[in-house]
């Protein structure tokens, strides 16, 4: 192999890797975003009007006992969904969240721009 070759397989060889890597983390990661923001001029946290809807529409099965997992009573019990994704994916994405349904799109919107601006407590 002459040295140009070499000096042009070397990043070209890096590069694939690096999309690789790339494309496999964005799968773990549920492999979409959401949709943006579509509420303006309100500032969502947890406590001035998230809690409210997560109470109603989880907790008869993410309250702890079942059958939903993990306790989505307090910020800390959904931060660890919020973390890796799952809640924009499964209540702004794909909707299958809650179970059965009963969620209002308004409701899903807040969630999203919530989700959005950091998720603040
Ligand atoms: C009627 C029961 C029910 C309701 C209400 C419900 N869920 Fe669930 N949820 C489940 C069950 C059962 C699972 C586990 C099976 C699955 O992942 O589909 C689950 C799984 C999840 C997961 C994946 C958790 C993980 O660690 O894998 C998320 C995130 C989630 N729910 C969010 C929510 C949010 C947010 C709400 C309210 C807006 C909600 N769910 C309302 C039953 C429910």
């Amino acid at each position: 192999m002459n040295l140009f070759a070499k000096r042009l397989l070397y990043p070209v060889f890096t590069l694939l890797v690096a999309v690789l890597l790339w494309q496999g983390c964005k799968k773990d990661d549920g492999g979409q975003d959401g949709p943006p923001c579509n509420i303006s001029g309100v500032s969502f946290s947890y406590t001035a009007n998230i809690k409210g809807i997560i109470d109603r529409n989880c907790l008869s099965c993410h309250g702890g006992l079942g059958p939903g997992p993990h306790d989505y009573s307090t910020y800390e019990g959904i931060k660890s969904v919020l973390d890796n994704g799952l809640v924009l994916e499964r209540v702004v994405i794909k909707k299958d969240m809650p179970e059965g349904g009963g969620m209002s799109q308004a409701e899903r919107d807040s969630i999203n721009c919530w989700i959005l601006s950091g998720y603040p407590k």
